[in-house]
């Protein structure tokens, strides 16, 4: 067990950042560094191990010195926004975690017209404020987007939403940074979106995007609207809990009217309230998988394995996650 242990710990040590890295990031990058930070103080779920090095950068600068770095030594990168759908291994991440959330956040309106305005922001804006600026200049567009946790950057990469509405609905283009470490913005027509996803190379980082906002209410009206999704969602998901959201994408079966939703099918074969260590399927909903206190990635994989499985077995349908896995086993 002994040498178990000692080996991983070498394998890890092996390929962990070098001195040279780590004072090349003190001095060159803007923003702030955090090494061998606990994955778990940056997810909701408050699980997972540690990064080799995680980084918030304060400008666009600093983003691109750290990419920089990260392509001149062949250390890999992660994006991570507020780490709401973001599942971490127990290993952690080799490799620099780089995440804009409260540092690059700024707004600004585009353009302004009777009927609606046009609002550019950068991706580590959390959502919610977007939604209260929507609901200040009597813009519904966004009210039913509330409480899904997240940044500007993480809810346009995963084209997040609800049975209203979806990202793709209110973007009007989005602005990357490419592998060659240029800007480039793409509008609407040439972004290509799916269910839960944005197609873009993984080298792409979101750094900001515009959205439109159709001015078709009161501020008044706007909070009212709010207040009945706030509501839903408090009576439908538990919320009280660290969670990851939906763990499922709700399957889209081709011809099917009425298709069960991902949560529908975990409740039909039982699932719901089953427990693995210190991870517990929702008895709320079944498709949130929550935390108690001391569950392990390990404990959300096993419950994620043993969902798939029986729904496969019961209904034939072959769910898959919505979240993220990233880091390495332990
Ligand atoms: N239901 C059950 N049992 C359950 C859970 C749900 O019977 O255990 C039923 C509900 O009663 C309802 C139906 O299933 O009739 C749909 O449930 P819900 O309204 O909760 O919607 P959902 O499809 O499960 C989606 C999004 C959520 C979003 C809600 C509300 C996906 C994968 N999930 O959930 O988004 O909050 O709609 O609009 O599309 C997220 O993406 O992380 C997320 C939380």
């Amino acid at each position: 067990m002994h040498k178990e242990l000692l080996n991983r710990w070498k394998k890890i040590k092996k390929v962990a950042l070098s001195h040279e890295i780590k004072d090349e990031l003190k001095f060159k990058f803007d923003g702030e560094v955090l090494f061998d930070e606990p994955m778990r103080e940056h997810t909701y779920i408050k699980i997972g191990g540690k990064a080799d090095a995680y980084l918030i950068p304060k400008s666009l600068d600093g983003l691109i010195t750290a990419l920089k770095i990260a392509a001149e030594n062949g250390i890999p990168t992660f994006f991570h926004g507020a780490g709401s759908n973001t599942l971490v291994k127990e290993g952690g991440i080799r490799g620099f975690v780089i995440s804009t959330y409260n540092s690059l956040s700024r707004t600004e309106i585009k353009l302004e017209t009777e009927s609606f305005l046009d609002v550019e922001a950068e991706s580590g804006l959390i959502f919610s404020r977007l939604i209260h600026l929507a609901k200040d200049q009597g813009c519904l567009s966004l009210a039913s987007f509330i409480g899904i946790p997240g940044t500007v950057g993480g809810l346009v990469s995963m084209n997040a939403g609800t049975r209203e509405a979806e990202i793709k609905d209110v973007v009007r283009s989005v602005t990357f940074l490419d592998k060659d470490f240029q800007i480039v913005e793409v509008s609407r027509e040439n972004l290509e979106f799916e269910y839960r996803k944005l197609k873009c190379p993984r080298t792409h980082f979101i750094v900001k995007a515009v959205f439109r906002l159709e001015k078709n209410a009161t501020p008044e009206k706007v909070a009212e609207e709010i207040k009945k999704y706030q509501k839903r969602r408090q009576d439908t998901q538990p919320l009280n809990f660290p969670n990851l959201g939906s763990m499922f994408k709700n399957p889209i079966l081709q011809g099917q009217k009425n298709q069960l939703t991902a949560g529908q099918l975990i409740e039909e074969a039982g699932l719901k309230d089953v427990r693995v260590g210190g991870a517990r399927i929702s008895p709320k909903h079944g498709n949130f998988i929550i935390n108690e206190g001391q569950a392990t990635a390990n404990d959300v994989l096993a419950l994620i394995e043993m969902i798939k499985d029986h729904v496969k077995t019961s209904s034939g349908i072959a769910l898959e996650t919505e979240i993220k896995i990233i880091g390495e086993d332990l």
